[in-house]
């Protein structure tokens, strides 16, 4: 069974949404699925997945929200080398980055050797319903990566 970890950074709770919309679609898809808050989560938690996700919105006061920060540094320590990565979130067009962190955390695992499996799906605001559609898609492109 392929196992996913799902990791979110939320405030004000569109990146909980996206996890739980995530978390939904991997179970129809056959996952064996954790998800969990990034301030309770330890970046080795994706050592024992197939694919790792991240959803996290962006603020302008850093590269990624300060909250993020200690998952993103010590991420770069990790070797996931043969994991299928996909990051996706929550922004507001009226910033100048919109949603910079999802690509910053994309960079990341593209360093320590996870392998994309998607374009990141970025989210205005609260998930709608093409959102909702978009993220289905993200979710069955990570599997089809997993498989090929
Ligand atoms: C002070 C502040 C700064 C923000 N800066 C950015 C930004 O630089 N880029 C962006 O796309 N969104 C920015 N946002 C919007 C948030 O990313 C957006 O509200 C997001 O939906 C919050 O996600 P959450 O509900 O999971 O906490 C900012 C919001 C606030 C309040």
């Amino acid at each position: 069974m392929t196992k996913v970890k799902i990791v979110y950074c939320s405030i004000t709770g569109n990146d909980e949404e996206i996890a739980d919309i995530l978390e939904e679609k991997f179970q129809e898809l056959g996952c064996d699925v954790d998800v969990s808050e990034m301030g309770q989560t330890d970046t080795s938690d994706f050592l024992d997945s197939d694919i790792c996700v991240i959803a996290t919105y962006t603020y302008e006061d850093g590269i990624v929200p300060e909250e993020a920060l200690d998952f993103y540094e010590d991420l770069k320590e990790e070797d996931l080398s043969g994991k299928v990565y996909g990051t996706c979130g929550s922004g507001d067009h009226y910033y100048d980055d919109f949603c910079r962190a999802i690509y910053e955390f994309a960079k990341i695992f593209d360093q320590i050797g996870a392998v994309s499996g998607a374009k990141p799906v970025e989210v205005e605001l609260s998930p709608e319903i093409d959102d909702i559609n978009n993220l289905d898609k993200f979710a069955e492109e990570l599997m089809a990566k997993t498989q090929s």
